[in-house]
């Protein structure tokens, strides 16, 4: 039943934000970086693992320009099927290190070495589908990001990106669920308070 709503809720929220027009995005985009630019924990980060925004996600692609500039190390994901394990790579340039991985999304070339402890990167962004202000998050359905995060250090902060409009008053969760501690919308900070 779970698995069933949680379908439901992913497809139309999906479906409603690719359908928003970037220019109604992005002055989000840019409030979200501004925002998040003042956060310590980004601030202090040496190294960064992130997402690569494609089909309506908060943009990260300023963020890792900003990033490379600050001079901080940055950790791409990246898929192996049939594994269902993702790994993290670290790519030097943007241009040059990613292609178009499985589900189309930029991936780091798979000439490129994963990290063999994730645990040595400092601060994660992570991308989701509809959050809850409790840092409850409904992900793409692959289990992926849940995965993960339980190899990540567990002192390494979580942040996850999102547009007002993707905070909603309940979500369906299950046992491997990890929560995200801090969302970070056009209009705030979100520092989840789990109950
Ligand atoms: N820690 C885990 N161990 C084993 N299987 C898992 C784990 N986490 C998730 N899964 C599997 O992944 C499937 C998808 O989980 P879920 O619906 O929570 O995806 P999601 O959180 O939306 O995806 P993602 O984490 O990739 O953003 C589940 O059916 C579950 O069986
Ligand atoms: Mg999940």
């Amino acid at each position: 039943m779970t698995t069933v709503l949680k379908k439901k809720l992913r497809q139309q929220a999906i479906l409603r934000r690719k359908a928003i027009p970037p220019h109604e995005r992005e002055p989000k985009d840019r409030a979200i970086r501004e925002r998040l630019d003042r956060i310590p924990a980004i601030q202090q980060a040496i190294s960064i693992m992130t997402y690569i925004s494609c089909q309506g996600e908060v943009d990260t692609h300023a963020l890792i320009r900003q990033w490379f500039a600050q001079e901080k190390q940055l950790f791409i994901p990246r898929l192996a099927p049939p594994s269902p394990q993702m790994e993290a790579v670290e790519i030097q340039d943007v241009d040059r290190d990613l292609r178009l991985g499985s589900f189309g999304i930029l991936e780091p070339l798979a000439t490129l070495p994963a990290v063999e402890d994730p645990t040595a990167i400092a601060l994660h962004i992570v991308p989701g589908v509809l959050f809850t202000e409790q840092g409850e998050r409904l992900g793409q359905g692959g289990g992926y990001y849940d995965r993960f995060l339980k190899r990540v250090a567990p002192k390494a902060p979580l942040i996850a990106l999102a547009y007002e409009w993707q905070i909603v008053k309940a979500l369906p969760q299950e046992s491997w669920d990890i929560p995200i501690p801090m969302i970070i919308t056009e209009e705030r900070v979100i520092e989840a308070t789990r109950s």
